[in-house]
């Protein structure tokens, strides 16, 4: 029977209206957080004389034979699409690059160029994550990650690292944490937030049991060239015997300060190459083309740019262990990698609560520790991707208003 409403003595259908009052998101969305950091930096961007702690990307330029390249390549008329697979002469400059670092054969077809390191991982963890598969994560780690697994139905299993350690992951508490459901563990060494570099003892016992029990492993190694002490860093790719199971993500973001740029790539089978090569083509379809010249540049140019930034990071890194040392009431430690520390509050502080009142009072920017993880609610993240003046700045505002603190 039609709808109908009575007019004049007529009866006429009733209009029904079918506009929707809103957009309706797919379910997964509820797995996406509000991001800490954007919560924080929003807040400081309304304030004046803010000095940020809380920067992810590097803040030292883009050495200039990169910068050339990438206006080289704009200039000769490199506009179009790239093949799908990468810049045939990235993939080629890749091949030689990782396969004399880590005395590895590879050929262009176990890489696959993306638009970031992000793109990457999206890809890995959007094409496995499914009901009833596990992966294993730190807690704390990088934000992107079990937010993308909880989207695709995978279900999180944190292993902790903690501060007394130096936030080193103790292998024997990732195997444990294996069971019949674990699908993939992610590795990010160096870490983001807590800087952490682990050694290869680490990475070949994960490595050995995972492919002993058929895990897979996604080893963001964007950090890969910011180790600050002198040791050999353990890719994956130096410690597995096949890439059957492994996926190597990495980018020039942040060994080349090129994070705008967006070129990342992932290293892994061919097999496992040839599949996630098709997914590209139905997200980003290929990364950024005169991004993927100037990193060819970045990668068959000098070298010695990269060392630079690395003493400059290092004694950045040296200057804020000492002030962090010196802080009432955070305790800290020595950070590896990368440029961030991630000191702890007192065990019941909010570290929420306080980074915000810290930016409202002193005007210095950091990122809470919740940010990151369940159980590092009392951490603050630090990023020393800023110059020496700068932390100096900070810490000497922080330093006399944390001694004020009554927890
Ligand atoms: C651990 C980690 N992985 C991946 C990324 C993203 O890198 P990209 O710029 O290559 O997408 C970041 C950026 O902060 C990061 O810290």
């Amino acid at each position: 029977m039609p709808d109908t409403a009575k007019t004049a003595g007529k009866t006429e259908p009733r209009k029904v209206n079918y506009r929707k009052s809103k957009a309706r998101w797919h379910p997964s969305m509820q797995a996406i957080p509000v991001p800490g950091i954007r919560r924080m930096v929003n807040l400081a961007a309304t304030m004046k004389d803010v000095v940020h702690l809380s920067i992810g990307q590097p803040d030292l330029p883009t050495p200039k034979h990169i910068i050339d390249a990438y206006i080289d390549a704009l200039n000769a008329g490199q506009t179009g699409y790239t093949m799908d697979a990468g810049l045939p002469e990235l993939l080629v400059a890749l091949r030689d690059y990782y396969g004399k670092r880590y005395d590895r054969k590879l050929t262009r077809d176990n890489i696959l160029i993306t638009s970031g390191a992000t793109e990457a991982m999206y890809l890995a963890i959007s094409a496995t994550s499914a009901p009833g598969r596990q992966f294993i994560v730190t807690d704390p780690s990088f934000l992107l990650y079990a937010p993308l697994i909880r989207m695709n139905g995978g279900e999180v299993k944190f292993v902790p690292t903690r501060i007394e350690n130096n936030h080193q992951l103790d292998p024997d508490e990732v195997i444990k944490a294996m069971g019949p459901r674990t699908f993939a563990v992610i590795l990010n060494s160096p870490n983001n937030p807590t800087g952490a570099v682990y050694p290869r003892s680490t990475i070949e016992s994960i490595v050995e049991e995972c492919a002993y029990r058929g895990i897979q492993i996604f080893s963001d190694e964007v950090y890969d060239h910011l180790i600050l002490d002198d040791e050999e860093y353990a890719s994956v790719l130096r410690c597995s015997v096949d890439l059957d199971n492994i996926m190597c993500i990495s980018s020039f973001s942040k060994t080349f300060s090129m994070a705008g740029l967006r070129v990342g790539w992932v290293i892994s089978s061919q097999a496992t190459i040839k599949s996630l090569r098709r997914y590209h083509m139905f997200t980003t379809s290929v990364a950024n083309t005169p991004s993927q010249f100037a990193g060819v540049a970045a990668l068959t140019g000098d070298q010695q740019c990269v060392r630079d930034m690395v003493n400059i990071y290092r004694e950045r890194r040296d200057k804020i262990v000492d002030l962090i040392n010196q802080t009432p009431h955070l305790t800290g430690y020595q950070p590896g990698g990368a440029f961030f520390s991630f000191p702890n509050l007192p065990l019941h502080v909010d570290g929420s609560d306080l980074a915000l009142r810290m930016l409202k009072e002193t005007g210095v920017c950091v990122v809470p520790g919740d940010a990151f993880g369940e159980h590092t609610t009392n951490a603050l993240r630090f990023s020393f991707s800023a110059p020496c003046e700068t932390i100096q700045e900070a810490f000497d505002r922080i330093i006399p208003w944390m001694a004020k603190q009554q927890f």
